[in-house]
Order: C-alpha cells, then sequence, then structure tokens
C-alpha cells in the first residue's frame, strides 16, 4: 500500500462529520515530479505529461495524478500504479474495477486540491487569483446577470477575490454533478454570503440536483480560491 505521508500532501482540517477529505498537493515547481511518484503514472499520463510546454505545468499534473494515485490507492487497497480509471460523459474521471471513494481533483498555479466523499459526488476547484484587470469582461461574458451586478461596483482588492469566490463555487458545483462546465455557468447564481456560499438556481435549470447542492470554501494557500461541492 503507498506511504502517504511521505508525500507532498498537506490534509486540510473540517468539520467532523463533513463525510469529505480535502488535500493540498505541491508547491509544483520546475524540480519536476517526485520519482516515486512519477512511477506511479500509466503510459497515458506520462505522455499527457511531457506534451505540456511549461516545466511547472508538467510537474503539477504530474504530482496531482501521483498523489491522486497514492491516496486512492490507500482507500482502496490496490496498489498506485494499478488504479484504473473512467470517465463520465463529460470527462469526469472516476474509479474503475473497483469501489472507493467518490473523488475530484482541480490544479491552478503551484498548487492541487484532492478532495473524497463516502458518499455524495465531489467537485473541487482551485484557482490562482491572477490581477489580470478583466474581471468584470470575464463576469458579463460567463457569469449570470445577478453575479455581475454583485461584483460591478466594488474596489479592486475586493472585486478580485469575489469574482474568484464565484469563479470557484461555480467549477466546484458544475464538476461535483460532473456537467460541462462552459454550457452551464448561467445555470444558477452564486451569492457571496459571510458563511460562504448560496446557490439560486435559474428557473429550469439544467439538473434536479443543482437545488440541493452544499458548497464550502477550502483552505487554500495565500493568494489562491478554493472551494468544494457535494450533489
Ligand atoms: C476540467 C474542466 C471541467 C475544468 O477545467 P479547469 O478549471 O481548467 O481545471 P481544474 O484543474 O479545476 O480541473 C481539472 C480536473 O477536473 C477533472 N475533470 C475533468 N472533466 C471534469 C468534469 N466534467 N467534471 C468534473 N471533473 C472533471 C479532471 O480530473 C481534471 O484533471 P486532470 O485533467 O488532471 O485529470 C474543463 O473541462 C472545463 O470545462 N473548463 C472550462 C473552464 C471555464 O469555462 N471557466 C470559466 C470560469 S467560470
Amino acid at each position: 500500500m503507498a506511504e502517504t505521508r511521505a508525500l507532498p500532501l498537506k490534509r486540510l482540517t473540517l468539520p467532523s462529520g463533513a463525510g469529505v477529505a480535502l488535500w493540498l498537493a505541491g508547491p509544483a515547481g520546475p524540480g519536476g515530479v517526485p520519482e516515486h511518484l512519477w512511477n506511479t503514472l500509466s503510459r497515458g499520463e506520462k505522455d499527457r505529461a511531457n506534451r505540456f510546454r511549461r516545466a511547472e505545468d508538467r510537474a503539477l499534473f504530474g504530482l496531482t495524478r501521483g498523489a491522486l494515485r497514492c491516496l486512492l490507492s490507500e482507500a482502496t487497497s490496490v496498489s498506485a500504479e494499478k488504479i484504473a480509471f473512467a470517465e463520465g460523459p463529460h470527462g469526469k474521471p472516476r474509479l474503475a474495477g473497483t469501489d472507493g471513494p467518490h473523488f475530484n481533483v482541480s490544479h491552478s498555479g503551484c498548487w492541487a486540491l484532492i478532495g473524497f466523499s463516502g458518499s455524495r459526488d465531489i467537485g473541487v476547484d482551485i484557482e490562482f487569483m491572477r490581477a489580470a484587470g478583466g474581471e468584470l469582461d470575464l463576469a458579463r461574458s460567463f457569469f449570470s446577470a445577478a453575479e455581475f451586478r454583485s461584483l460591478k461596483g466594488l474596489a479592486n482588492g475586493m472585486l478580485l477575490s469575489s469574482f474568484y469566490k464565484i469563479w470557484t463555487c461555480k467549477e466546484a458545483v458544475l464538476k461535483a454533478i460532473g456537467a460541462g462546465i462552459s454550457e452551464h455557468l448561467k445555470d444558477f447564481s452564486v451569492e457571496l454570503t459571510e458563511d460562504g456560499y448560496v446557490i439560486h438556481p435559474e428557473p429550469n435549470y439544467f439538473s434536479p440536483v443543482l437545488a440541493s447542492v452544499a458548497v464550502q470554501p477550502a483552505e487554500v494557500p495565500e493568494g489562491y480560491a478554493g472551494c468544494y461541492a457535494l450533489a
């Protein structure tokens, strides 16, 4: 069985009884993927890693997939290199050939967020908060009208963090459902509250599950936004 204590992983503290485990994997850097993790990857995963142009992106993908394999190995008692994946209709990976936890991963910058859930489908998202200056234009194009209104008029620092909170929440919700991301971004609005997020589905929303999705912020490194959702 894999020894996950020796991996570049930090388990996040969550309220007891959450039914969820979250880990941060990283930081990935130009040094590459630790050899014992690289050796767990399939031929296809190594080929995919090698197609990334930037060393940092190659390292983050390899480290995330290797860490995921080791965590799944610990949860299933299948050796890390023998873990097999299948994909849902929109590309969401799941375990093949063995029972195990629901899981999801997200990577951005030099960190990855990995989430496991015992009984509900899980989606996670982490984003490096790049201050590129086009947040309102992106929100106008991709977010709902209510979300755009909530961002308009915010001062720069607040705009950046609120934009990324909404973004990560939307992605985590859609990833929990395993939906295609781009076609459903406007099917619900995210309201930011003091405690986290409230989801408001639009009329005729695409999935009956949407109304009961639970979403929580995740404690990610400074400069990042993170979120997990249970469908
Ligand atoms: C993968 C996707 C669902 C999200 O992309 P992303 O934010 O760039 O990537 P993340 O790092 O958060 O997540 C990628 C991981 O999610 C998983 N994933 C892929 N498709 C998925 C799906 N339909 N549902 C859930 N998880 C999925 C995979 O494990 C993938 O990692 P891997 O390729 O290393 O195996 C992508 O298919 C997509 O549609 N992106 C569109 C992004 C967008 O429109 N953003 C607008 C901002 S609101």
